[in-house]
């Protein structure tokens, strides 16, 4: 599909969109209710120690009676120094019961407004360069350095990033408990997992040449994970293109080369039975166009190159590796045309299920507003001007303050009158 042909899809809806998203499937075992993926969505609206709020549970019942058919949860670390923000989500022995009655009530909130219960993912992180206060690297990155210098006092040693396995197994083992139905061993947006991918330049057990070095920890952390599951599917979150000259799977002229994403992906699935995974592209903090196709003056490439970056990279590692379930990510610059296009890219082999980010803070009920009615509401879509990531870099929750007017204020405050 070129540039033009995704534009015409607004003016052309698609007939059997409809059914081919209403599709359930089976994915490791457990009942997917319809192929919308309602994709993390980091709010930092949760209490200090991680629990999560009135505010946080309120996104999540939005999406529950949405018609959400996989909610998966936002970013949670393992550790408290892997913490991105102050109040972002993060699960303990101390507020496990807050986060099963949070899965109950999501389960609850899908049956009781007629839709079926969604299967709920959680996302396990460490967010490395991003961790505050303290940043954690794992080797240097001239490309990110020239942005935000960190010496090497801030790489972590191999002896703390071997302990990581046990924090992600006992995340693993808490999660089971909490009553989720998934296990996301996250690896992306140059959080600290997804930069041990390119550490060509990092010497030791987890970093140089050798593609088995640089894949050690991750693999290990993934081995421990499923050490803590019993019938939970086991998946990714997984970048697999960085997209600049000393990140991962990108060749010389920054083109992607997924000769390293087939091998991980092809090792996932046979030694660790992963079934579903989810593909991003691109570190938001350095090249957000690579990693949320957007709205904006003096972009480097039109969002909808963006939109096709994503199927074509999706496409080639599903074709791959046809076992393994595909979700397709940044959908949410398409606006009503979104859904429409993710049913001919599942209808094309590119992806099996739909995944919108942005576009279910604006239009929590998109799922079942399109099973419904066929259409998306071009007055409740997405318009992808980023200013819930501005509310985020500005250290307030974030929400969508165009299309939610809870987060219009917030963002009038935090954001427009900052520093008045
Ligand atoms: C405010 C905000 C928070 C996000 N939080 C997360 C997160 O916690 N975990 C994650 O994997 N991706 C996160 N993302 C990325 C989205 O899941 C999604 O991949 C991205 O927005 C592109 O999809 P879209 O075009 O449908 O929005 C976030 C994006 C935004 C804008
Ligand atoms: S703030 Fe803008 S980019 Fe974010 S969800 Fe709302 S409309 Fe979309």
């Amino acid at each position: 599909m070129n540039e033009q042909e995704i534009l015409a899809l607004s003016a052309q809806p698609y007939a059997a969109a409809v059914s081919i998203l209403s599709q359930e499937k089976v994915v490791a075992g457990k009942t997917v209710p319809n192929r919308f993926v309602y994709q993390p969505m980091e709010a930092c609206d949760c209490e200090l120690d991680g629990t999560p709020t009135d505010l946080t549970l309120r996104k999540y019942l939005r999406f529950a009676e949405g018609g959400a058919g996989m909610i998966w949860m936002e970013a949670a670390p393992v550790t408290v120094e892997g913490k991105a923000s102050p109040r972002q989500l993060m699960l303990t022995e101390k507020n496990i019961d807050a986060f099963a009655k949070m899965n109950d009530a999501i389960r609850e909130a899908a049956v009781k407004s007629g839709n079926k219960v969604p299967i709920i993912i959680f996302q396990a992180t460490h967010s490395g360069r991003q961790s505050k206060p303290n940043p954690v690297t794992v080797c240097s990155k001239a490309t990110l350095e020239a942005v935000r210098p960190l010496s090497s006092e801030y790489i972590i040693t191999d002896e703390e990033a071997a302990r990581l396995p046990e924090a992600f197994y006992q995340t693993a083992k808490l999660m089971k408990k909490a009553g989720y139905d998934g296990y996301d061993m996250k690896s992306c947006h140059g959080y600290l997992m997804a930069e041990f991918a390119s550490a060509y330049n990092r010497e030791g057990l987890y970093g140089g040449a050798e593609f088995e070095k640089r894949w050690r920890l991750y693999l290990d952390c993934l081995k421990a994970s499923k050490e803590g599951l019993t019938d939970e599917i086991l998946t990714a979150r997984l970048g697999v293109y960085d997209g600049y000259a000393d990140g991962w799977a990108t060749n010389p002229d920054l083109t992607p080369d997924l000769t390293e994403p087939k091998r991980l992906i092809s090792i996932m699935a046979k030694d660790y039975g992963v079934k579903l995974l989810n593909v991003t592209l691109g570190n938001p903090y350095y090249f957000p166009h690579l990693n949320r196709p957007h709205r904006g003056k003096n972009l480097p490439e039109s969002p909808v190159q963006g939109v096709k970056r994503f199927a074509d990279i999706t496409g080639e590692l599903q074709r791959s590796q046809p076992d393994v379930d595909f979700v397709l990510s940044g959908l949410s610059y398409l606006g009503s045309a979104g859904a429409d296009y993710a049913a001919k890219q599942i209808e094309a082999g590119v992806a099996a299920f739909a995944g919108f980010g942005r576009m279910t803070l604006a239009y929590p009920d998109l799922a079942s507003d399109f099973m419904k009615t066929g259409k998306l509401n071009e007055k409740k879509c997405c318009i992808t001007c980023s200013k819930c990531t501005e509310l985020m870099r500005a250290g307030s929750i974030s929400g969508c303050p165009i299309r939610d007017p809870l987060y219009t204020d917030i963002y009038r405050r935090d954001v427009l009158h900052k520093n008045v």
